[in-house]
C-alpha cells in the first residue's frame, strides 16, 4: 500500500481553505442556519448506540472534504489489509490482528500461511473450562479449598483493559474478588496481599513478552509469598497461571506448561483484552458474557469493515479529531464517561491512542511536518464538572470531548439517572452554545427556559460570567452497558484510532519511545544499588541518586 503523507493530499489543501472560511462560524449560527443538524449528524448503531455528531464545528461540506481525504487516503483498503493480516506492523514485522480474537464468524484469518483461528479458538475452549472450573468451585487450592481471590499482575495493556472492563461490568460479576496489580511500587502488591488468603487466591501473571520488569518483580515477590505459606513447590501449579506470547519466559518463570494461556505476536499489548489476557474478565464475569462481549466487538468490525464512509462510525471520528488536531490546533482530545462503572474508560483509551499514535516519523522514516497523535484524558461525569470543566467553558484551550452515557442505568435509583442524563446534556449544550447571545434562542421552543440561561448584561460581573461556547462534543448515548455494547463500544475507538494513525501516516502499532526508559532505569537501578559504583550520569541524575542515597548511608 502506498505511504501518503496527508498534508500532500489535494482534499488536505481544500481543507485548510475550508478552514479559513468556516473557523469562525459560531455553533450557535450553526444550528440556527440548519434546524435538522441532529438528523444529519447522527447514526443510530444497531439499535443500541446513537453517536451524536451535530454539536461540532463542521458544515456539510466540512464533513464531506474530510471522508474525501479519507477517500484519497485509501482508508477502507487499509481496514482490508489489517483485516487480512498483512503485516502492517512494519517495524516489528507483524501483523495487526486483535479483530481475530472475536471473529465470532469464524472466517479464516492467515498468519504465515496458517489460520490463527485454530489458535485463538483453542485457547478460548482453554479459557473456558478453566474459568467455569475456578467459579464453579470445582478448582481447588494446595488445601483443597475453593477459589475466592485471582490477582491479576500486569502492567500497560496487560492492566489497563482487564481492569477497565471488570469495573465496567461490575454488574455482572459473580462471588471471586479481581484484584489488579501493576505499579512496581510495593504498595500496589502489599495492599493486595494483605486483603487475601494463599489457600484460595490464583495469580495471574500477565505480560505478552513476560519481561516486563514491573510485572516479573511483582510476580517474583508474589511467588515468595505464596512460598512463605505453602513450603511446596509444587504447589505453585494450583496458583499461578501466565497470559503470555512467550511460553519460554512463562516456563523459565516457573509456570507449569497447562498453566500458560497463549495469545500471539499479531496482538498488540494495548488491544490485548480480547486474548487470554483478558482471562481475570471471564473469571469476573463468566464465559457467557465475555462471548457476548466478543459479539459485540465483532458487530462494529462488520460495520467498520463495510460501511460506507458516510456512514462509517469510526471513520467519522478519526477524521472530525483530525479537523480539530491539525486544522483547529487543539492538543487533546476528552473523553467523559458519564457512567461511575467506566471509571477507567479514558485511562485505558490513553494507553490506546497515545501509544499507538504518539510518533513524530512517518511511515516513510521522514520527520513529520503536522501534529500526531492528541492528548487523551478524561474522567467520569458528573464529576469532572466539579474538577476541570471550568477551563473547557471560560479557559483558551480548544477541547474536543465525547460524552458517553447509558440511557439505561443498572441500578434503580430513576432520579439520580434522570439527574445524570439532565447534567450530560447540559454540559454538551452550554459548551456548544454558551450563554451571551439572545440571537441564537429567539427560535427556540421553550424561550422562557432558554432566556433564563441568558447572562444579564448590566449584571457587573457579566464580562467574568460569560461562557462564549463553541466548544465541540461529541454525545455518545448506549442503551446500557452491558456486555454486548461495551464490546461495541471499545472496538469503536480501537478503529477510530486505527484510521487517525493511517490518516497521520504514522505506524500506530509498534512503541519505540517506551524502550528508552526502561533502559535507563536499569542502568541507575545498578547505580543505585552498587554504593561504590563510580559517578556516571548528568549532574541532576547523579545529584538526585546521591541525595537518596544519603538516606540509606
Ligand atoms: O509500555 C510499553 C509496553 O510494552 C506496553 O505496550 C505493554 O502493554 C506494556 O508495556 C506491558 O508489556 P507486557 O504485556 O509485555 O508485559
Amino acid at each position: 500500500m502506498k505511504y501518503i503523507n496527508p498534508v500532500n493530499t489535494k482534499s488536505w489543501n481544500i481543507l485548510k481553505d475550508h478552514f479559513n472560511k468556516i473557523k469562525n462560524i459560531h455553533l450557535r449560527d450553526l444550528f440556527l442556519l440548519d434546524p435538522n443538524r441532529f438528523k444529519k449528524f447522527s447514526i443510530f448503531l444497531e439499535n443500541e448506540i446513537l453517536v451524536d455528531f451535530s454539536k461540532n464545528r463542521i458544515t456539510e461540506n466540512t464533513l464531506k472534504y474530510l471522508l474525501d481525504l479519507a477517500k484519497e487516503m485509501n482508508v477502507k483498503d487499509a481496514i482490508k489489509l489489517m483485516f487480512s493480516g498483512a503485516k502492517i506492523n512494519k517495524t516489528e514485522d507483524r501483523s495487526v490482528l486483535h479483530i481475530a480474537l472475536r471473529n465470532r464468524r469464524n472466517f479464516p484469518i492467515f498468519v504465515d500461511n496458517k489460520n490463527i483461528m485454530l489458535d485463538v479458538n483453542h485457547v478460548l475452549n482453554k479459557m473456558k473450562d478453566f474459568s467455569d472450573s475456578v467459579i464453579s468451585g470445582q478448582w481447588k487450592g494446595y488445601t483443597g479449598k475453593s477459589i475466592l481471590d485471582v490477582v491479576n499482575i500486569g502492567i500497560g495493556g496487560s492492566d489497563l483493559g482487564p481492569y477497565m472492563v471488570t469495573e465496567a461490568l461490575r454488574p455482572y460479576k459473580n462471588h471471586l474478588n479481581i484484584h489488579f496489580v501493576s505499579n512496581i511500587d510495593g504498595t500496589h502488591l502489599s495492599e493486595v496481599l494483605k486483603k487475601i488468603s494463599p489457600e484460595t487466591t490464583i495469580f495471574l501473571i500477565a505480560s505478552k513478552t513476560f519481561t516486563t520488569d514491573e510485572t516479573i518483580t511483582n510476580a517474583n515477590s508474589a511467588k515468595i509469598w505464596f512460598m512463605r505459606y505453602s513450603k511446596d513447590k509444587s504447589s505453585l501449579d494450583k496458583h499461578f497461571f501466565a497470559l503470555s506470547a512467550h511460553i519460554e519466559n512463562a516456563l523459565n518463570f516457573g509456570i507449569n506448561i497447562k498453566n500458560i494461556f497463549q495469545f500471539w505476536n499479531w496482538v498488540g499489548g494495548r488491544f490485548s483484552l480480547w486474548s487470554s489476557a483478558g482471562l481475570s474478565i471471564i473469571l469476573s464475569i463468566g464465559f457467557n458474557n465475555f462471548e457476548k462481549f466478543l459479539n459485540g466487538a465483532h458487530t462494529i468490525d462488520n460495520h467498520f469493515y463495510n460501511s460506507e464512509y458516510e456512514k462509517n462510525i469510526p471513520i467519522i471520528l478519526a477524521v472530525i479529531s483530525i479537523w480539530y488536531t491539525n486544522f483547529f490546533g487543539s492538543e487533546t482530545e476528552a473523553i467523559f464517561p458519564y457512567d461511575q462503572y467506566m471509571h477507567r474508560f479514558s485511562a485505558y483509551f490513553q494507553q490506546s491512542n497515545m501509544e499507538s499514535n504518539g510518533k513524530s516519523i512517518d511511515k516513510k522514516g521522514q520527520k513529520i511536518c503536522y501534529q500526531t497523535g492528541p492528548i487523551i484524558w478524561g474522567e467520569p461525569g458528573t464529576n469532572g464538572q466539579h474538577a476541570f470543566f471550568q477551563l473547557i467553558h471560560q479557559g483558551t484551550k480548544l477541547i474536543p470531548s465525547d460524552f458517553i452515557v447509558p440511557i439505561l442505568s443498572h441500578n434503580n435509583l430513576r432520579s439520580h439517572h434522570i439527574k445524570l442524563i439532565s447534567n450530560f446534556l447540559a454540559q454538551t449544550k452550554s459548551l456548544a452554545f454558551g450563554n451571551i447571545e439572545k440571537s441564537f434562542f429567539k427560535k427556540s421552543i421553550s424561550i422562557e427556559n432558554n432566556i433564563k440561561c441568558i447572562l444579564n448584561k448590566k449584571d457587573e460581573n457579566f464580562l467574568f460570567k460569560q461562557c462564549i461556547g463553541n466548544q465541540p462534543t461529541n454525545s455518545i448515548l448506549v442503551r446500557k452497558i452491558t456486555p454486548y455494547n461495551l464490546g461495541m463500544l471499545i472496538a469503536l475507538y480501537e478503529h477510530k484510532i486505527f484510521v487517525q494513525g493511517h490518516l497521520l501516516n504514522i505506524f500506530s502499532f509498534d512503541q519505540w519511545g517506551v524502550e528508552l526508559g526502561k533502559k535507563l532505569a536499569k542502568d541507575i537501578y545498578e547505580n543505585i544499588s552498587n554504593l561504590e559504583k563510580y559517578e556516571s550520569f548528568d549532574s541532576s541524575t547523579q545529584g538526585l541518586i546521591n541525595f537518596y542515597r544519603s538516606f540509606y548511608k
